[in-house]
Parts: C-alpha cells; sequence; structure tokens
C-alpha cells in the first residue's frame, strides 16, 4: 500500500471526519506515514483497546463497546480465535459467541473502527494459541515456521476471515470500520528457534497477507524485520523507546498491558492507573499515534477456551472495564481523561515531530509546535522525587513518574498521577438463597435452589472405545483435546515374592508431563498431584498397598489448557509419558511400557450430563450426596437472581472442576488452588518501572473463588447447574453473588488540574481543580454524603478518615451540592469551603452512596 498520504488542512480535515462517522458506508482510505495511520487523507491519534468477543456474551457487546467509546476509545481491537470458528476442519462456526461479524458490526454500531488480529496464531491465554487441535494431526505439518501443510492451513484460514468481513462490507475501504489487521503475533520474540525457515515463513505470512487485499494496512507486533509494507508494532508494558524499522512507518503500540493474566496458583496482578497512564502520556509524547490497551476488557475464558498451562476462568486482567462489564474506577475514568486530554493536542500532535528538550535529569520536554498549533508534554521519569522545572519561563511541578499535557505549551490540562476522576467500590452481594420447597415455592426473594442429585463418575475404564497399548502415550496427542481427561490403567499380578514388595507395599512413582495427576490403586484414590503454571511437570510417589493377585492401577490424567505461549509450544506434550515403576528393598517392576489401556474422556462427558436437557438414568435424587469424595457430578436448579447485575458464583467449599448453567460451560473452576504465601504488596507504589509481578494481591488465598455466569445462560424460572467435580467438594457451600458497584468516592487535591471538560485555553487559568461524582447507574441519584472533609483527609474510598485540618462545612457544602442529583461538581478551594488551615496543600475527599 502507499505509506505517503497527502495531508488536509486542519478544517478540511475535520470536515472530512465528520462526515465519514455520519456517512457509515462511505469507501474509507486508509494508509500510513512516518507519523500516523492516515484516515481518508487525515493523520490520526487514536486510542485503541482490546476486547475479545468470545470472552463475553453478545448481549453483553453493546454494553462493553459504549463503555469503550465514552472512555475514549476510537478503535477495538480484537483477536479472531482460529479454533472456534473451525472446531473440525472445513466446518466453519461463526454462530453466537463466534458471531465475528455481528461483533465487528457492533463497534461500527457504536461509531468505532476495529483493529482485526488474524493471527491466526493469537497467543492470548487461549488454548493452544487459538490453533485447532486437528491442525497437529495434519500430516507433516510444523507450526508457524516455512512448511507447506501449515502454510496452506494458515492461508486458508486468514483468506477466509478476510472474505468473511469482506463479503459482510466490514473493510474501511467498503465504508466499513476495520482499519487495520494484524498477521502472525509476536513471531519476532522466538524466530530465532526456528532458524532461517523461521524467517522465510515470516515474509511469506507478510505476502500471504498483503495479497489478500483487505484496502487496508497490515501490523505485525514485534516484529522488528516485518518488511514492507507491513508495519512492526510494539507490545510491552512500556513503547515509548520504540521506533519503527522504517522512517515511512508510524509508532504503533499494540499491546499496552493494562495489567496482567491470572493463573490458577497465582496470586492477583493488578497495574495501577497512573503507571499505566504515565506509560500512555509517554508514548503519545515520544512520537506514537496509536496506542492499544491489551485488555480494555478481558472477560472470561469460557468453556475450555483458557490457555495454559493453568491459565484461571477470569481473564479480568485489571482491565478499565472489569470481567463482568463494569467500569472499573479510577482506571477507567482516569485513563478516559488521559484520551481527553491527548486529543486536546491531536491538531498540533498530527501537524508536525516533536522536538525534545532535557528539563534537568530525568526529566523532559517534547514540543509539537507548528503554526499556530502548539502542544507540550513535561515528564519527570524519576521514580522517586518529585521536581520543579522550568519550561518556557515558567515553573511547573511534577511528581515522580509522571507526565504533564500542555495542549497549548502553556496550561496543564491533566498529570498523569494526579486523578480527578471518582472512584468506585465493586462489591460481590452475596445472595441470601433458600431450598425451594416441594411445591415449588421458596422463602426468600433473592435466590431459590433445590436440593443436588448426584452421579458418580467410575473409576477407570468404562467406555467401550477404550484402547490398549504396549506402552504410555502422550496425552495431547491420544485425546487431541476433546477433553480435559485421560485415563491410563493396567493391572498386573501378585504372588507375594516379587522383588518389588516391602511386605505387601511397593514404592510407586509417576511421573508426568501435567498438568494434573490422580493415582487409583485397586479402585481407591491413593493421592494426587499437579504441575504450576512455570512447571507442569509432576513427580508423585508415595508407598502403596498391594494385594495377592491382580492389583489395578488407574491413573487419571487432565490437562488445565493447553500451552499457547513459546517455540513450538504445540510440542510440549502432557500427561503420563513416565516413568510409572514399582520399587521395594529388592528390585523394581517398571510398568512404562506395560500394556496399558486407555479411555479419552469422562462417562458422563459421554453422557452428557452437563446438558440438563438430556435426561440420564445416572442421576441419584436423595436427600443424602456423597460430599469430599472424587469423581462426581452435581446437579441442582435455582432461580435466577432478579435485576440485572452480573452474577457470579462462589465455588468456595469445592475442589476443582468444571460448571456449566443450562448445558452452557462457565469454565473451569478451582477454588483449593492457593496463591504463594509471598509476593504481595499491600499499597504498591506506582512509580519506576512495573512488571507482571511487582503489584500482586491475595497471597495465600485461593487465585479464583469467583466465577461470573453471564446473564445470557440464565433464564426466568428454573435454571440448572451442573458441576463435575474431580477431587471433592461439597456443593452445598456455593453461594450466588452479584456485583454491584458501592459507595462512589473522589479526592481531589488543590495543586490537581482543573477537570479536562473544563478546558478552554485561554480561560484555563480561571478555573481550579473540582470533585465530581456520578451515580453509576441511569435512574440513580446521590442519597448521602458518607463522608466529606476539605483539608488533610486520609484513607481511601470506604475507609477515609478527617486529618488535622479539616473545614467544618464540607459536609454541608457538599451535601448541598450533590444530594437528590445524579451528578455533582464541587470546587476543591478555599473559597468554597472556608480555608481550615494555611500553609497547606489541601484536598477534598468525599464518598457518597446512590440509590
Ligand atoms: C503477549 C501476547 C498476547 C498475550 C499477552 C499476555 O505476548 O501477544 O496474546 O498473550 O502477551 O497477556
Amino acid at each position: 500500500m502507499a505509506a505517503t498520504a497527502r495531508l488536509l488542512p486542519a478544517g478540511a480535515a475535520a470536515l472530512l471526519l465528520l462526515l465519514c462517522l455520519a456517512g457509515g458506508t462511505r469507501a474509507t482510505n486508509v494508509t500510513y506515514d512516518h507519523r500516523a495511520l492516515v484516515i481518508d487523507g487525515v493523520r490520526r491519534v487514536l486510542v485503541s483497546g482490546s476486547i475479545h468477543y468470545p470472552r463475553s456474551t453478545p448481549d453483553m457487546w453493546p454494553g462493553i463497546i459504549q463503555k469503550a467509546k465514552d472512555g475514549g476509545l476510537d478503535v477495538i481491537e480484537t483477536y479472531v480465535f482460529w479454533d472456534i470458528h473451525e472446531p473440525v476442519r472445513g466446518q466453519y462456526d461463526f454462530e453466537g459467541r463466534k458471531d465475528l461479524a455481528a461483533f465487528v458490526k457492533a463497534v461500527a454500531d457504536a461509531g468505532l473502527y476495529v483493529h482485526l488480529r488474524i493471527g491466526p496464531y493469537v497467543c492470548a491465554e487461549w488454548n493452544y494459541g487459538g490453533f485447532p487441535l486437528w491442525l497437529h494431526f495434519i500430516p507433516g505439518i510444523k507450526f508457524r515456521t516455512d512448511n507447506e501443510p501449515f502454510k496452506t492451513e494458515m492461508q486458508r484460514f486468514t483468506a477466509k476471515v478476510v472474505d468473511t468481513m469482506k463479503g459482510a462490507g466490514l473493510y474501511a475501504s467498503q465504508g466499513g470500520p476495520i482499519i487495520l489487521s494484524q498477521i502472525e503475533n509476536e513471531y519476532g520474540n522466538i524466530d530465532s528457534a526456528y532458524g532461517a525457515p523461521g524467517k522465510a515463513y515470516m515474509r511469506w505470512a507478510a505476502g500471504m497477507a498483503v495479497s489478500l487485499d483487505t484496502g487496508v494496512p497490515w501490523v505485525m507486533c514485534q516484529q522488528t524485520d516485518a518488511p514492507d509494507p507491513l508495519i512492526n508494532t510494539c507490545n510491552g508494558f512500556y513503547c515509548d523507546q520504540f521506533t519503527p524499522n522504517s522512517d515511512a512507518k508510524p509508532k504503533m503500540w499494540t499491546e499496552n498491558w493494562s495489567g496482567w493474566f491470572l493463573s490458577f496458583g497465582g496470586a492477583v496482578p493488578y497495574r495501577p492507573v497512573e503507571d499505566l497512564a504515565f506509560a500512555v502520556a509517554r508514548f503519545y509524547q515520544r512520537g506514537g499515534t496509536f496506542q492499544n490497551y491489551y485488555m480494555y476488557h478481558g472477560g472470561t475464558n469460557l468453556d475450555r477456551s483458557s490457555g495454559g498451562p493453568f491459565i484461571a476462568t477470569s481473564y479480568d486482567y485489571d482491565a478499565p472495564i472489569d470481567e463482568y462489564g463494569l467500569v472499573r474506577q479510577p482506571k477507567w475514568g482516569h485513563l478516559r481523561d488521559v484520551h481527553k486530554a491527548i486529543k486536546l493536542c491531536e491538531p498540533a500532535l498530527i501537524a508536525t515531530d516533536p522536538s525534545y528538550t532535557s528539563l534537568g535529569p530525568n526529566a523532559e520536554a517534547a514540543v509539537y509546535k507548528t503554526g499556530s498549533v502548539c502542544a507540550a508534554f513535561l515528564a519527570n521519569i524519576d521514580g522517586q522525587s518529585d521536581k520543579t522545572v522550568t519550561f518556557n519561563g515558567r515553573m511547573y511541578r511534577l511528581p515522580a513518574w509522571s507526565v504533564s499535557i500542555l495542549p497549548d505549551c502553556k496550561n496543564v490540562v491533566l498529570n498523569t498521577a494526579q486523578i480527578n476522576s471518582q472512584v468506585t467500590s465493586l462489591e460481590m452481594r452475596y445472595l441470601e438463597s433458600s431450598n425451594l420447597a416441594s411445591d415449588g415455592s421458596f422463602i426468600t426473594p433473592e435466590l431459590a435452589i433445590s436440593g443436588w442429585s448426584y452421579a458418580i463418575e467410575p473409576v477407570g475404564i468404562t467406555k467401550d472405545n477404550a484402547l490398549t497399548k504396549a506402552g504410555l502415550m502422550e496425552q495431547i496427542n491420544t485425546t487431541a483435546d476433546a477433553s480435559d481427561f485421560l485415563w491410563y490403567s493396567t493391572s498386573f499380578t501378585v504372588k507375594g515374592d516379587e522383588p518389588y514388595l516391602n511386605g505387601s507395599q511397593s514404592n510407586l512413582v509417576v511421573n508426568s508431563l501435567g498438568h494434573v495427576l490422580q493415582v487409583y490403586i485397586n479402585g481407591k484414590i491413593a493421592g494426587s498431584a499437579q504441575g504450576s503454571a512455570s512447571s507442569s511437570l509432576i513427580s508423585w510417589q508415595k508407598p502403596i498397598e498391594l494385594v495377592p493377585g491382580k492389583n489395578k492401577i488407574d491413573l487419571l490424567s487432565a490437562t488445565v489448557g493447553l500451552s499457547n505461549y513459546g517455540a513450538f509450544f504445540d510440542l510440549v506434550g502432557a500427561g503420563i509419558t513416565g516413568p510409572v515403576k514399582l520399587s521395594g528393598t529388592n528390585g523394581a517392576l517398571d510398568l512404562s511400557s506395560a500394556e496399558w489401556t486407555y479411555q479419552i474422556g469422562l462417562r458422563g462427558e459421554d453422557l452428557h450430563l452437563y446438558d440438563p436437557s438430556e435426561a440420564s438414568p445416572e442421576w441419584v435424587s436423595a436427600n443424602a450426596y456423597p460430599i469430599n469424595q472424587p469423581l462426581i457430578w452435581y446437579k441442582t436448579k435455582f432461580t435466577p437472581p432478579a435485576g440485572d447485575d452480573p452474577v457470579a458464583i462462589d465455588f468456595t467449599g469445592m475442589g476443582k472442576g468444571e460448571a456449566w448453567v443450562n448445558g452452557q460451560s462457565i469454565g473451569r473452576y478451582w477454588p483449593t488452588n492457593l496463591a504463594p504465601q509471598s509476593g504481595c504488596v499491600n499499597s504498591c507504589n506506582y512509580r519506576g518501572n512495573y512488571n507482571s509481578n511487582k503489584c500482586l494481591k491475595k497471597c495465600g488465598q485461593p487465585s479464583q473463588t469467583l466465577y461470573h455466569v453471564p446473564r445470557s445462560f440464565l433464564q426466568p424460572g428454573s435454571n440448572d447447574l451442573v458441576l463435575f467435580e474431580q477431587f471433592g467438594g461439597d456443593p452445598s457451600k456455593i453461594s450466588f453473588v452479584i456485583r454491584q458497584t458501592g459507595s462512589v468516592c473522589a479526592q481531589v487535591s488543590e495543586a490537581h488540574p482543573a477537570q479536562v471538560d473544563s478546558w478552554n485555553s485561554s480561560q484555563q487559568q480561571r478555573y481550579g481543580p473540582a470533585l465530581r461524582l456520578e451515580c453509576p447507574k441511569d435512574g440513580q441519584v446521590i442519597s448521602s454524603i458518607k463522608f466529606a472533609s476539605f483539608g488533610t483527609p486520609s484513607g481511601t474510598c470506604g475507609s477515609y478518615r478527617h486529618g488535622e485540618c479539616s473545614s467544618t462545612q464540607t459536609l454541608s457544602v457538599v451535601q448541598e451540592a450533590c444530594i437528590g442529583v445524579s451528578s455533582c461538581s464541587v470546587p476543591v478551594s478555599s473559597t468554597y469551603f472556608g480555608n481550615p488551615c494555611t500553609g497547606v496543600t489541601k484536598s477534598l475527599a468525599v464518598e457518597a452512596a446512590c440509590s
């Protein structure tokens, strides 16, 4: 594609932009130059965010996309997940949650653009990196290298996606929203492992993509040597130092990690918004014009879609929109303010290149100035000390690790470390449940749940199609991931004088590539073991009791998401590859090459026990049901929680398993898998370089107890919940919860700039800082002020305390301004509240309730 564009004057550009947004169906021309993507002749400063369509449900899409738009996004980025679209080779599925075109249209309906990252390798903490398992079984195939069978399949699927989008008229060149596409994903991180064929493959992929003639630019992320005309882009926590591989390409950031993903057995990662805002502002300061939050809404790994091993079911990611689709504050609000501030600079940013000047050690100004426009960014990249710098003859106070944005090169509209946005607490409210009476009536208004029925999943081989073979087989090659589970079963005869015996015992050793192992001896559980996200390997050993005559060993191996990252991730393997050995005082018996019988999956899976629309005689309804025993299916009925708040189940009390609501999987649950005891910080210092281990919470606690039940999975009246419990649990302990916004708070200092909305270059000095509160739900009004202090309050939302200095009028003034309205704005100034103490920078902290 042409990498140059004629630039239009700003007025014409704005008019064109308006026409484009209003027109909807006009063909749009997307190119790029060294500064930016150029849309219909106009360079654009764009803010993008990742939302993966299968990680929420179609009824959630419009709301999430609208919140993204309100948050200041221009572009929604999504990967395309090959495995869900082509579960069987040649059989495509674009229905429901997999309706990619519907998702793209929903983005277009909101007036936003789309960046379609086709991959088709996507990583994404998605099972097998998004590749369908059948791909692995194509003779002679080698993934992600110069291999004909692989390239044929990759080209076919990529073309299928492009054709599907073209068929629906979704490329910008056709008047649709897609302005950008990605081929491959971070191949440059690992391509050296593939040698010269890897380079050949990368060039082939680029050429193949371009040949599909989408009419919009292609990118390759983390691929320094991406060939023209592909744009090489950056992924990371910071990308301000990145430069593209040609002077003709813009500086683009495809993954700004807004937090990090959660693993079963890991602590919960979070990324402070001050640091994220700093990274964003630094990127635009240093010449960037396109950045994408990975993730803006993370969502939920429903079904068995999570990658691995050990990726959790929640893919919340500490994103600006939380797993449940609610805005996370102040993250969402502060970033919205950052986006507005950057957009105020857009005329200058697209008009010229930045020039940099030092403002002293670790402090830097970037100025975009030409003709009548001028915008500046002042950065303090010192991780410890605040600084006062002089810029254009004026003094500016820059908190440590912050950027101030000056859309007129004079007045500060925003500083990344000073949050004007409100904070809201998101709470899980546990619903009171009561048993459904036999006549169908129930007492509590919140939720009714019936008794539990159960079905026993038998130990060992019960299916007719079991397979017997000498030796131990790798799991993924055997199951093709049709199930998490593979039974390995063998038997042997004990006469009593075998060398591997110590009396009636023998020491059994089982080595597995992972991910989870249960050992049954003669039908009884003898132990279990599991790997972890950092190493899935298992080496289990224990003395076991043997009986004279025939003895049976049944090993249940389970995967918890297939590997999704790294060179040759597809060949990592899983399951019991041995050795499996019995040993005693006088010798050993290696069972590794014995005859083993294999069963893929559980009997209950074959019987579709998860789908209650199919009645099965297996289910036992009785007052008493087995608890804390492995391999049990449980089933109950419940009424849906009233209202439209998001719903979750707290699985505390259960072990590990999978859950289905009305036959739809809500993913794997594993509340007994705990985060390590150490490595967490109570309050994470945002200053200084962030990494995925820097800010962790919930050490020593379960990685995930709460599991999202999308509202659209529920129906009025009776709903079915089915669990398959692998380790043992007590289903009477589970509870239903709804996610709600609690208090609305804000704390704004006199030293903050005015609210970004009040920006007006010539008048900026006249506006002072203001505290704004807004009820999260339509129709709500502020009903009470729980706390208000102007002075030196401390603490956080929900636990603010008065400081030594506090204006006595604060509460009544704030009540007067805020009670009974859905939003209010209060000036943060002594002229308003009186001056409770001189010579001190004061702040206003307020906690309010909405109803
Ligand atoms: C990147 C990758 C993404 C995702 C991310 C971590 O390396 O491109 O797909 O896996 O890491 O969340």
